[in-house]
């Protein structure tokens, strides 16, 4: 598989600096025109309990504003439950979300929460939306997105990150087999792998040569870049960088 691998931006962050100041700008709309014009393959935006970034209104604006399609991040409650179903994005991830966390600390527990899960997944499927499990590269995690009947798993790179920074060669070798061996494992199965979370300029590439992986979802770095080279150089560099790995 050499397909085109699909780079999904994370526009939560334009949103954070927003409420930072409580007005409209910077518009994470904005932002997500940008990514349509310079290629980026679809909006991603997790929209939280507490609305810390990301507010309902924006989620209708981002779909009116853009073709891109939207892959909304949710929490298995049934309050996103409804704002999805009345949305309707292309994809949605389910997360698992704690109030305290800064961000997204691991992969949701599939196997651990079935019977949470198995409405969700079938009420979202069944209204034409693409349900993506967000969770730790593993087999009991594959097997349980398997008996959920989700189509699509993101592989939470959040370790490989980390190792990247501060585990030597040798964590970030163990941390990319055991990604590679599980997009390998979920493709095999039926099941299309992405992968998310701390992808930087520096990191992506071994991410991005993974065959089976489809698809890249990266935010807070892109958003962070932008500061200093504009989002659209940003999106440009991180393109080019995934399409050289492949
Ligand atoms: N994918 C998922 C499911 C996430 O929850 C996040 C973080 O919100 C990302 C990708 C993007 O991570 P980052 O902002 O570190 O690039």
């Amino acid at each position: 598989m050499s397909e085109r691998l699909r780079l999904g931006v994370n526009i939560d962050h334009v949103a954070t600096i927003r409420n930072a100041r409580g007005g409209d700008h910077p518009d994470p709309v904005r932002a997500a025109e940008i990514v349509a014009r310079v290629g980026g393959d679809g909006i991603t935006a997790h929209l939280r309990e507490d609305r810390r970034h990301i507010r309902d209104d924006d989620l209708q604006r981002i779909q009116d504003a853009t073709d891109l399609p939207l892959n909304l991040e949710m929490a298995a409650t049934e309050e996103m439950l409804e704002i999805a179903l009345r949305h309707r994005p292309h994809a949605a991830c389910i997360v698992p979300e704690k109030r305290e966390e800064r961000t997204t600390e691991g992969g949701l527990d599939a196997a651990g929460l079935h019977n949470q899960l198995a409405p969700v997944v079938t009420r979202l499927a069944d209204a034409g939306i693409r349900v993506s499990l967000f969770i730790e590269a593993s087999e009991r995690q594959i097997d349980a997105a398997l008996r959920l009947g989700a189509p699509v798993v993101e592989f939470h790179t959040g370790e490989y990150a980390h190792a990247f920074i501060y585990g030597g060669h040798d964590k970030v070798a163990s941390e990319l087999k055991r990604i590679g061996d599980m997009a390998a494992l979920a493709a095999k199965n039926g099941i299309e792998p992405h992968a998310g979370h701390g992808l930087t300029y520096d990191n992506v590439q071994p991410i991005a040569a993974i065959p089976q992986i489809a698809e890249l979802n990266i935010g807070h770095y892109l958003v962070g870049e932008a500061i200093f080279v504009g989002l659209e150089n940003a999106v440009t560099r991180m393109r080019s960088l995934m399409d050289e790995a492949r």
